[in-house]
C-alpha cells in the first residue's frame, strides 16, 4: 500500500473528491490539485474540497489543497518534488462529450498537454505509481460488445474521446521509455453523490423533483453501463496498490441499461413520473457502452457491488441533504 503522499489531480471534482477522501480514510496523506474550472458551478467544487478537509481532520491524516493548473509545467514539477509524491491519481480533465465539440482545443490542452506535464513530473521524480482516468468513450461506435481492452480504439467520435485516446498513448510512451508504472482505467459512466451536474442522473433527479421536464436525447434506446462511485473508487485504489507495471483496465458495472430503463428506474426511486422534453440524438454521443470487466476481476480482484437501484437511492439521499 502507498503510504507516502499521493497527488490527486482534479481533487475538487466528483471522482477526485471521493478518491481523496478514501485515501485519507485509509491513512494515505493527499495533495490535491484543481484549477476550479468553471465548467460547472465552482461553489460545488469548493464544497467538495471542504468535505475532503473535514475527512482529513476526522482521520487525522494530512490533506493539502493546491489551486492550480495542470498545464503549468513548472508547478507540476514543484508539487511532485516538494511534497515527496510517490503516487499520482490523474483525474483532472475537461470532462463531457458535448462541450468538447465547442472547445476542442481547450480539451486537447488540458487532457493531453496537462497529462504530459504530469507524466514528465512523475518520471523525473521516479514515482512508484501513475493512475490515469481514461474513459469508455475511447471505444467510439464499436459494435462489438462488451467492450474489451484489446479492441482497437482508433476511431473516437468526439474531441473528448480523442483526447483520452491520445493521453493513453502518452501514458504508454512514458511507461515504455522510463519504466514508469502506469495503469489506465477506462471508467464507464460514473454516478452517485456529487455526480457532475451535467450528467443524466443528476439532471433527471433535479428536474423531476422541481417538476420540470427532463431532456431526453434520442429515442431512449441508447445504452450505458452506469457505475457507482464507491465501486469506481475501490477500483482506483486497487490499481494504485497493485504491482502492475503497465495496463489498461475497464471499470464498469457490466449491467448496461437503455436510457428508457434509466428514466423508469429514477421515476421508481423518486416515486414520481417524469415529463419528457424530447430532443434529437446529440452528435458525439455513443450508441452504447458495456464494459467487459474480466480483466479488472483478474488483475485487481475487483467487481462492482452496488446495484443501480441502491446507487440511485444514495444519489437522491445526497441530493436532498445537500440542497
Ligand atoms: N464521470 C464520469 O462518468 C467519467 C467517465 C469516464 C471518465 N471520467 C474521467 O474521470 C475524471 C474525473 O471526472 P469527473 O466526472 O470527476 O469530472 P469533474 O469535472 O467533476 O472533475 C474534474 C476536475 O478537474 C478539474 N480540472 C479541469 N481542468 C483542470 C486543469 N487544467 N488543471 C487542474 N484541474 C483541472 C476541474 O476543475 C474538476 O474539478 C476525468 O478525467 C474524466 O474524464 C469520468
Amino acid at each position: 500500500m502507498i503510504t507516502d503522499p499521493a497527488l490527486v489531480t482534479g481533487a475538487a471534482g466528483f471522482i477526485g473528491s471521493h478518491t481523496a477522501e478514501s485515501l485519507l480514510r485509509r491513512g494515505t496523506p493527499v495533495v490535491g490539485i484543481d484549477n476550479l474550472d468553471p465548467y460547472y458551478d465552482v461553489a460545488i467544487k469548493r464544497r467538495n474540497v471542504r468535505e475532503i478537509e473535514s475527512t482529513s481532520q476526522q482521520a487525522g491524516v494530512k490533506f493539502t489543497m493546491i489551486e492550480g493548473d495542470i498545464c503549468n509545467y513548472q508547478l507540476m514539477q514543484e508539487v511532485v518534488t516538494t511534497h515527496g509524491i510517490q503516487a499520482i491519481v490523474h483525474l483532472a480533465a475537461k470532462a463531457g462529450v458535448r462541450r468538447s465539440l465547442e472547445d476542442p482545443l481547450g480539451y486537447a490542452r488540458t487532457n493531453i498537454e496537462g497529462t504530459i506535464n504530469l507524466l514528465e513530473a512523475a518520471r523525473r521524480a521516479n514515482i512508484e505509481r501513475f493512475g490515469f482516468a481514461s474513459s469508455s468513450s475511447v471505444y467510439g461506435d464499436a459494435t462489438q460488445v462488451p467492450f474489451s481492452e484489446d479492441q482497437p480504439v482508433t476511431m473516437p467520435i468526439s474531441p473528448y474521446a480523442a483526447s483520452k485516446v491520445a493521453a493513453e498513448t502518452y501514458c504508454y510512451a512514458y511507461h515504455s521509455l522510463y519504466e514508469l508504472p502506469v495503469v489506465c482505467l477506462r471508467l464507464f459512466t460514473v454516478y452517485g453523490p456529487r455526480q457532475r451536474p451535467d450528467l443524466a442522473i443528476n439532471r433527471f433527479v433535479r428536474f423531476i423533483l422541481a417538476d420540470q421536464p427532463i431532456p431526453k436525447y434520442g429515442d431512449g434506446t441508447s445504452i450505458r453501463d452506469y457505475t457507482y462511485i464507491g465501486d469506481i473508487v475501490r477500483g482506483i485504489l486497487a490499481a494504485l496498490d497493485s504491482d502492475i507495471n503497465w495496463d489498461i483496465i475497464n471499470l464498469g458495472s457490466d449491467n448496461p441499461i437503455t436510457l428508457n430503463e434509466l428514466i423508469a428506474a429514477v421515476e421508481e426511486v423518486l416515486g414520481k413520473p417524469a415529463t419528457i422534453d424530447q430532443l434529437p440524438q446529440q452528435p458525439g454521443d455513443m450508441r452504447q457502452t458495456h464494459a467487459d470487466i474480466g480483466k479488472a476481476r483478474r488483475l485487481l480482484n475487483w467487481q462492482p457491488k452496488v446495484s443501480l437501484h441502491h446507487g440511485l437511492q444514495e444519489f437522491v439521499n445526497w441530493w436532498q441533504s445537500a440542497s
